[in-house]
């Protein structure tokens, strides 16, 4: 009965072939571990981000007048309303920390490298989105970091000659930030992003399908096959990478439901002090922050004394991201077996991002603004001297077959 259903499909529709060529016949190779799990962790948070956000938008009510205390209204009065807020005030939160733990093991394991350029682009072109994403949805609860948040981050835009002005003023569409900045951004926010998102999101899987996984090894599994052309390194990712993702998942959401249920707000991290307090042109908040996913890019703006080299540092802070692939020279790929440069390299570029993404929190003095521009010329010297460092330093030879 069910063969003959499928082979109706079939006829029709190419549902079989599609699970053979993305799961069930997809061999991924069988050495994943942890670092792994990110991927289809951030497919995880983006369905549980879209799932909430459309019941949030139920009760929303995207007006200056009204926002806020529609926000309000779902907390108390709408049922279930503050677990669906939590979810997704929570979740924009984790899906940083996913993205960039998914990205950290992409530097690690080279994952950039020919001939996954495009996953890696494409990769890209979904964390800026995400950024977008996430920048939007913040003005809408209307509160004063919404607010005074989106007012230093457009007015950044006024940086650039001749254009600035009118720039700024199209982005807002009004003279300051008002309820039709509001409306656009939730247009942005709800609609246009998310299919944004997703086309980028299918793009990458497609991408790295066509070539197939990296692995902790950088080996190419695909180079040593069996009599049937199956790698003999590879696993079917379904049922294999399925059920093991299963175990990241629980793990994950042990984590995520911890923060939802007791630190929603994570101490002002995930959701600041200020936005409690409704949106006020007449009031500067004493301290203006962006959310912690901005603050490594906001201390490098705030590292340059100038304001449009400021502007142009965090542009460039993260344009030099998508040329990444071509500033690797390594003959290997993982960090495994490249040398001790490339090792301390990038252990400085984390130890960098980190410091910078803490100053971006606080506020400046002589001596933060010092250490923040330390950190900028070793965030930028890990990708511009990388021609350099992976030629030089001596590699260790890449095993013929993965080593687990
Ligand atoms: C919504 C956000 C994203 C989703 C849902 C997503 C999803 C995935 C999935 C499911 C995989 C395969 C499983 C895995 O290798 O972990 C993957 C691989 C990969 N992703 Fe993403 N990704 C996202 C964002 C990014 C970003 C921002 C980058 C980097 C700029 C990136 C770079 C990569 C790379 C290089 C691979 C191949 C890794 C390898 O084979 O070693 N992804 N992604």
């Amino acid at each position: 009965m069910m063969s003959k259903f499928m082979e109706w499909i079939d006829a029709r529709f190419p549902a079989t072939k599609m699970w053979e060529e993305h799961l069930s016949k997809y061999y991924a190779p069988k050495n994943f571990n942890f670092l792994y799990f990110f991927g289809s962790l951030a497919l995880l948070v983006l369905v549980n981000q879209i799932v909430t956000g459309v019941w949030l938008t139920m009760s929303f009510t995207p007006s200056a007048e009204e926002a806020f205390a529609s926000v309000e209204y779902i907390m108390r009065d709408v049922e279930y309303g503050w677990i669906l807020r939590y979810l997704h005030s929570t979740g924009a939160s984790a899906f940083f920390i996913v993205v960039y733990l998914h990205m950290f093991r992409g530097l690690l394991y080279g994952s950039y490298q020919k001939p996954r350029e495009l996953v890696w682009l494409f990769g890209m072109l979904i964390y800026l989105a995400l950024m977008a994403e996430a920048f939007m949805g913040y003005l809408l609860p209307w509160g004063q970091m919404s607010y005074w948040g989106a007012q230093v981050i457009i007015s950044l835009f006024g940086a650039i000659p001749v254009i600035g002005n009118d720039l700024t003023q199209w982005i807002r569409g009004d003279y300051l930030i008002s309820g039709i900045t509001l409306n656009r951004f939730f247009a942005l926010h709800v609609v246009a992003l998310p299919i944004v998102i997703l086309g980028l999101v299918v793009l990458h899987i497609l991408a790295l399908h066509e070539v197939g996984s990296n692995n902790p090894d950088g080996v190419d599994i695909k180079k040593k096959k069996d009599e049937n052309g199956v790698p003999l390194d590879g696993i079917p990712f379904h049922p294999y990478y399925t059920v093991k993702d299963i175990a990241g998942v629980v793990v994950f959401l042990f984590v995520f439901c911890a923060v939802v249920f007791f630190f929603p707000e994570m101490g002002g991290y995930f959701l600041e002090k200020p936005n409690f307090e409704q949106a006020n042109a007449f009031k500067t908040p004493e301290h203006i922050a962006p959310v912690w996913y901005f603050t490594p890019f906001y201390a490098i703006l705030r590292a340059v004394p100038d304001k449009l080299f400021g502007v142009i540092a965090m542009g460039a802070a993260i344009a030099v991201l998508f040329v990444l692939p071509w500033l690797d020279r390594s003959p290997v790929r993982s960090m495994r077996y490249k040398g001790w440069l490339s090792k301390v390299f990038l252990l400085v570029f984390c130890v960098a991002f980190i410091i910078l993404g803490v100053l971006g929190v606080l506020a400046p003095t002589p001596g933060r603004t010092l250490l923040s521009q330390v950190c900028t010329v070793l965030y930028f010297a890990y990708f511009l001297l990388m021609p350099f460092y992976t030629r030089l330093e001596k590699t260790k030879p890449v095993p013929e077959r993965v080593t687990g």
